[in-house]
C-alpha cells in the first residue's frame, strides 16, 4: 500500500475522527448546510459533476448531496478502508460513482473539466507551495460557471503553526470532552505532525493568483471554515 504519512497517521485516528464528527466538535453540521446552500444556488437550474478530494468515507458530504441533480460523483483518497467505506456512504446518490485510490494532486491533474470540485480537511496537509499548486489546478480543471469548495481548518491572521498547533490542541482538550485522554492524544500528536493550515488572506490570494475570485464563505468558529470560489 502506498499511503502518504498523513494519510496513514490519519486512519490510526479514524474511530475518533467519527466521534469528533458526531459530537460536531469541528462544526460539521454548520458548514454542511452551508456547502448545501451554496450547491444549490450554484446549480439551481442544471445537473453537476462533482470531484471529492480526501473524500475519506465521504460520511459527511453523501447526505448533503442527496436530492441535488447530480450529474457524476467522483472521490479520491489514499486509504483503501475509508473508500470501501465511502461506497456504502455513497450509494444513495442517484448518478454514477467513482472511487480512486490516488493522491489528490493526481486525481485532480488527471481529472475531467468539473462543475464543482469539492475538498474537506484535507488540503491542510500539502506545504504551501503545493497549496498554490492546488488551486492553480482546480482553476484549470473547473468549468467556467463552476464553484470550488474548500472546507479546512485556517490559522488566524498573524497566528504563527506553532501557536496554532498549541492552541488548538489546548482547546481540544477543553471542548472534545466525548473523548478520552489517549483518543484526545492521538489527535494532537497527528495534527502537530501533519497539519500545516494557512491563515485565510494566503489561501485567497493563492486562489486570486490563480484566476479564481473569492465568493462569500462561512466560518463558523475561528479555525474551522468553509471557502468558496469560482472561476474569474
Ligand atoms: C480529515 S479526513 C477528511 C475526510 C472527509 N473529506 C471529511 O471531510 O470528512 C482527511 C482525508 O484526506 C485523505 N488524504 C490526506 N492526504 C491525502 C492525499 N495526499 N491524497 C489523497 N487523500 C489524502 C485521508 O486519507 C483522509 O481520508
Amino acid at each position: 500500500m502506498n499511503h502518504s504519512p498523513a494519510a496513514v497517521g490519519f486512519f490510526q485516528v479514524w474511530d475518533t475522527y467519527a466521534k469528533v464528527v458526531a459530537s460536531n466538535y469541528m462544526f460539521h453540521r454548520e458548514l454542511g448546510e452551508a456547502i448545501r446552500a451554496a450547491l444549490r444556488a450554484r446549480f439551481a437550474e442544471r445537473s453537476f459533476s462533482v470531484l471529492d478530494l480526501g473524500c475519506g468515507d465521504a460520511a459527511t458530504f453523501a447526505p448533503l448531496l442527496e436530492g441535488l441533480a447530480l450529474e457524476s460523483y467522483e472521490g479520491a483518497d489514499l486509504s483503501e478502508a475509508a473508500l470501501t467505506l465511502a461506497i456504502k456512504n455513497l450509494s444513495r446518490l442517484n448518478c454514477p460513482v467513482e472511487l480512486v485510490r490516488s493522491d489528490f494532486m493526481k486525481a485532480l491533474a488527471e481529472s475531467s473539466l468539473k462543475d464543482a470540485i469539492y475538498t474537506s480537511f484535507a488540503l491542510h496537509h500539502l506545504p504551501t507551495d503545493q497549496k498554490a499548486e492546488f488551486f492553480r489546478l482546480a482553476a484549470e480543471k473547473l468549468d467556467r460557471a463552476g464553484l470550488l469548495l474548500l472546507v479546512d481548518v485556517t490559522r488566524e491572521e498573524g497566528e504563527s503553526l506553532p501557536a496554532y498547533h498549541r492552541d488548538y490542541c489546548a482547546w481540544l482538550r477543553s471542548s472534545m470532552n466525548a473523548l478520552n485522554h489517549e483518543e484526545q492524544d492521538s489527535i494532537c500528536d497527528h495534527l502537530v505532525n501533519n497539519d500545516l493550515p494557512e491563515p485565510y488572506s494566503l489561501l485567497a490570494a493563492q486562489a486570486e493568483a490563480a484566476g479564481l475570485k473569492t465568493l462569500p464563505g462561512l466560518a463558523p468558529h475561528k479555525w474551522h471554515r468553509l471557502m468558496l470560489f469560482a472561476p474569474r
